[in-house]
């Protein structure tokens, strides 16, 4: 197959490479700058920040799987005021390239952060999270329905007028390829699939669920091949760019996003135990170069 060059544009923005953190496991990305070298990556994806700061969610946030991990940090963040005065300029400072993640509980909110965010003149690139499992409003609840999808990614288009709108998918629906194409034709520039795969655990002993809202979002190694499956259906659907997230834990998994249909990938949960594969993933894609999708007709489609 005929490798894609490892410079990928999305928007208005051109990344230096294809390899992305994934929001959440980074924090503001300056926690891992002693462990990862940030200026050799596409980007960071900043935690989610919503127009407030927010706690988090009670209670056990991380519990072990046998082959992932269940998370229900519930959006802690400092808010958007102490992240765009303080945050941002610390994660480029160290030499990421940031992708701020967007988050919101209802639309009034929505549309605030939005503003702020407008009105911050170092921010360029956003992913919109409209896929968080673990929070009541919001999140998933917004991302599994077509119309309310495509009304928020339209509104930070059109807010974020001249930035680059990244929109980020849950895969907890029937039809991940409809949201898709909603998002897409509400004006996103590039679309991030998968977000975290809905489940439960019970407490050993069975006594209770280990997490005070049951459920939490699986991430790593076992909902590789569900994420696969997603951008695959996904890259068929729509001719924007689709980021590539889910159980990454090697070279050979970031190639298979490639394969399915993916123009970069994004790294998450490995990192707590492999803080070098983001950059291996880098260093290998622009030695070998970036696979081509799988029964494409043409490697024009960029991204
Ligand atoms: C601890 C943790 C926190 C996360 N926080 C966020 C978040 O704030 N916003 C978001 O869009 N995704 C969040 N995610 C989801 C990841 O960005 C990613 O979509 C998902 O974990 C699948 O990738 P992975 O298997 O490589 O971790 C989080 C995941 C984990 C494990």
């Amino acid at each position: 197959m005929k490798g894609r060059g490892v410079k990928l544009s999305i928007g208005s923005t051109v990344f230096r490479n294809r390899v992305f953190l994934a929001s959440g496991p980074a924090g503001y990305g300056t926690e891992y700058a002693d462990f990862i070298r940030l200026d050799r990556l596409g980007g960071v994806v900043t935690k989610t920040i919503t127009l407030r700061p927010r706690a988090g969610n009670l209670g056990r946030r991380l519990w072990e799987t046998n082959a992932g991990l269940l998370n229900s940090i519930g959006l802690e963040n400092v808010g958007a005021k102490a992240f765009f005065a303080e945050k941002l300029s610390a994660l480029a400072a160290a030499g990421g390239r940031p992708v701020v993640s967007l988050g919101a509980e209802d639309w009034d909110d929505y549309c605030g952060l939005l503003d702020a965010a407008s009105a911050c003149t170092a921010a360029d690139v956003f992913e919109i999270n409209l896929s968080c499992p673990n929070v009541e409003r919001g999140g998933m609840a917004v991302g599994s329905d077509c119309g309310l999808l495509g009304k928020y990614v339209r509104r930070a288009v059109e807010t974020l007028e001249g930035k680059t709108i990244i929109a980020k998918l849950t895969p907890n629906v029937s039809d991940v390829a409809a949201l898709a194409a909603a998002a897409a034709e509400a004006g996103a520039h590039a679309l991030t699939a998968i977000n975290t795969v809905v489940g439960a655990e019970l407490c050993p002993g069975l006594r209770a669920p280990v997490f005070r809202r049951v459920r939490a979002g699986l991430s790593g190694p076992a909902i590789l091949p569900v994420a696969l499956d997603a951008v695959w259906k996904i890259a068929r659907a729509v001719d924007i760019p689709v980021i590539g997230a889910g159980g990454i834990s090697s070279v050979e998994d970031a190639e298979k996003f490639f394969a399915a249909g993916a123009s970069a990938v994004q790294v998450g949960t490995a990192i707590f135990y492999d803080p070098g594969l983001p950059e291996r993933i880098a260093a290998a894609l622009a030695k070998k170069g970036v696979p081509g999708v799988i029964g494409a007709k043409s490697q024009s489609r960029e991204g």
